[in-house]
């Protein structure tokens, strides 16, 4: 099921991600006293992780926290999505230190995908690894994650994580499938701006299958929080 939101502005946005974000917490603690989540990088989530960071009451101790994609870069890097988060969120909450999963840098991008997808495994024991919870961001070309339009990665059946990598970038990505994307409970899309206008209209209503985000599924539901801006194309909002 895909869900649509669209709100007048970024904070509005934010602030009824932030109750959908503690829903989700909740429902997944009751059922089965842990949240598992991944998080994406890029720029439109960062002030949102700032607004989880200082929110009250969240059950960080009994919340895992991966990532759902990062350059191979030193961890210091302004480009590595865990430098920003760190920054933004994990610095600033109280959470054990075994419940954030961290790609290792250390490896070059094929082992470090392969420790990361057994590391995913090992944490999800017997079970077929399903989050509860995953943020993905959209770039104007469609791609999600570091998945991007026309890379062999999109075609990936078995593997959880892949790496990859782009022409204008001098490193190598490492990024969830969309085979453990779309295994994922509930997932959602955080997009704003004039800029993504075009290709969630592409994405939403036209169903642009050379968009990789348009192959985003979900076991519950896939949502979009959209600002007015991002929306602006799309039909009856
Ligand atoms: C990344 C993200 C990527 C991001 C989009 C949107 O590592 O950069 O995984 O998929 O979500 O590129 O980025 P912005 O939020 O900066 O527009």
């Amino acid at each position: 099921m895909k869900e649509v939101l669209s709100f007048e502005t970024k904070d509005e946005l934010e602030n009824s991600l932030l109750d959908f974000f503690i829903i989700q917490q909740k429902n997944a603690i009751e059922k089965k006293g842990l949240f598992c989540i991944a998080l994406s990088g890029g720029n439109t989530p960062l002030s949102f992780y700032e607004k989880l960071a200082n929110k009250k009451n969240i059950q960080w101790d009994k919340t895992h926290i991966f990532f759902v994609d990062d350059r191979m870069v030193k961890d210091d890097s302004n480009v590595s999505n865990t430098h920003q988060i760190k920054k933004v969120l994990l610095d600033k909450i109280v959470i054990p230190e075994e419940n954030i999963h961290f790609i290792d840098k250390s490896l070059d991008e094929n082992d470090a995908a392969l420790e990361y997808e057994l590391e995913i495994k090992s944490f999800f024991k017997e079970e077929v690894p399903s989050f509860d919870f995953i943020l993905l961001g959209i770039g104007e070309d469609g791609h999600t994650a570091s998945l991007f339009p026309h890379s062999d990665t999109l075609k990936e059946k078995n593997k959880l994580v892949v790496s990859s990598s782009t022409k204008q970038e001098s490193f190598f990505r490492i990024s969830f499938s969309l085979k453990l994307i779309n295994h994922t409970k509930v997932v959602v899309f955080m997009v704003v701006g004039n800029n993504k206008a075009r290709i969630i209209k592409k994405i939403i209503q036209d169903k642009d299958i050379r968009c990789p985000a348009t192959h985003v599924k979900a076991k519950e539901k896939v949502v979009f929080f959209l600002d007015s801006k991002a929306a602006i194309f799309l039909l009856s909002m």
